[in-house]
């Protein structure tokens, strides 16, 4: 066998966020987030439904603890509800939602598995928006004093700290389409919430660093190479755009302190101005990036798609998941290849990959997913591509453990290695889930 092997100590893992999973948002003390309160508001959610109940997880601890145990996780990543830890988002903690997190750190432990802890994956408290949210500059101020809590609390047992979950949805779904919470609509916002986004994350890393802990501390990114639908300069520039748009616009002042020039001419008017002080400031991606990656952009210039004068185009006859996003393993060596060149080789983890689709229901005890057995073979594939090319990727995170509450979409789109009946709330492995046990158990190697 020729393929160049996961390094010894691949981290092998896999993804869940807080608000998807946990259910029982306002249990012992909990604060209203703005996803609770905007799943509540009729027209939001697919099917109207909620995550009020979500995978139960937060009364289930035990037994998810368990299947993660079952699959033999060296790893697993998941985040913190900021309102649980502080209900209003400031001041005094509440202890009872910072003991659930100490149940879940000490319980993976227990099971030698790592934590990887994220931050913030879109649950802000709903307090802190009735103060304007990310887009009051002493947001910045609020999510490092909220991290400095969680570093106190639980900083001995972590290893890996992600800031933010993919600042760029939470820019531009939650301000510009009104797809996420808070569900606004306002070109002018958008830029200014992923500005202070940026400022959050570097003085979280800034009071991370002055802790002078032993862990670890990055930030997650969605990205996804952008090809141009057709060889016409319009489509093209739409291609580049694009690019800017998503994959540099985080990633670009994080490493060299500027944002991508094309941001200017897209926001047009809204574009702030933005001190150079501050993008000084911001030049700070961590100890590593995390990599969410699920498909491409395929792009087709449209001037009328505004602000970007570009849409993303499905392609003819592609293989496809329930989310319409293209099945392309391709790009997910494309993209790391990418960051190694653009960024000079920083340490990456993919912090999520996987699929959504329709599996039949279970049959003696297992669901038969061969196709995100395939999706999830070939992504691996592509990771280990780039590793035998130099790229510095430490390791892998399926999204997700469990079929889950998937934002707008409900939980009509399943992404789960354990399939979730939604009456009884028992779990019940996929083969995706024996697949990736015997991928961790020989550390890649049963990839072939
Ligand atoms: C990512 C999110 C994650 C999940 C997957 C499908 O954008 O980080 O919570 O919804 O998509």
């Amino acid at each position: 066998m020729s393929a160049v092997p996961f390094p010894p100590d691949f981290v092998w893992g896999a993804a869940t966020s807080a608000y998807q999973i946990e259910g029982s948002p306002l249990a012992d003390g909990a604060g209203p987030s703005i996803w609770h309160r905007f799943v509540h508001n009729p027209g939001r959610i697919v099917n109207g439904e909620t995550g009020d109940l979500a995978c139960d997880h937060y009364r289930r601890l035990d037994d998810d603890l368990d299947l993660m145990s079952e699959l033999g996780l060296g790893t697993y990543r998941f985040s913190i509800a900021w309102g649980r830890v502080l209900p209003t988002g400031r001041k005094a903690p509440n202890p009872k939602g910072l003991d659930f997190y100490q149940k879940l750190v000490d319980g993976l432990l227990a099971r030698r598995i790592q934590p990887m802890v994220t931050l913030y994956h879109w649950d802000l408290p709903a307090a802190l928006q009735d103060r304007g949210g990310w887009l009051n500059p002493d947001s910045p101020a609020w999510f490092a004093d909220y991290a400095q809590i969680l570093f106190r609390a639980l900083g001995d047992r972590v290893p890996l700290w992600v800031t933010l979950n993919e600042p760029w949805v939470v820019s531009v779904l939650g301000h510009l389409t009104a797809d996420h919470a808070p569900g606004h609509r306002d070109l002018f916002e958008v830029p200014r919430v992923a500005h202070h986004l940026l400022l959050a994350h570097a003085q979280a890393v800034a009071a991370h660093r002055a802790l002078k802990g032993a862990s670890r501390i990055g930030i997650a990114v969605n990205l996804e190479p952008q090809h141009p639908a057709s060889p016409s300069p319009e489509d093209q520039d739409a291609a580049e755009r694009r690019d800017a748009f998503i994959n540099r616009w985080f990633l670009d002042p994080l490493f060299h302190g500027v944002y991508p020039p094309e941001l200017q001419s897209i926001f047009g008017a809204a574009w702030p101005v933005i001190p150079e002080q501050e993008l000084q400031r911001i030049r700070t991606p961590g100890d590593f990036i995390g990599v969410n990656y699920y498909s491409r952009g395929l792009v087709r210039a449209d001037p009328a798609a505004k602000p970007l004068g570009a849409v993303r185009i499905t392609p003819e006859g592609a293989p496809l998941t329930t989310m319409d996003w293209e099945v392309y393993p391709a790009g997910l060596t494309e993209t790391l290849l990418w960051l190694r060149d653009r960024y000079g080789n920083p340490p990456l983890y993919i912090t999520e990959n996987g699929a959504a689709f329709d599996d039949p229901p279970p049959s003696e005890g297992e669901v038969t997913d061969l196709n995100r057995v395939a999706y999830l073979c070939h992504h691996l594939q592509a990771a280990r591509a780039a590793i035998a090319r130099g790229v510095d990727l430490r390791g892998y995170f399926v999204w997700s453990l469990l079929d889950n509450f998937e934002w707008a979409q409900g939980y009509s789109k399943r992404f789960g290695l354990f399939q979730l009946d939604a009456r009884t709330l028992a779990r019940t492995p996929k083969a995706s889930a024996r697949f990736y046990r015997e991928v961790i158990r020989t550390n890649g190697a049963s990839l072939g």
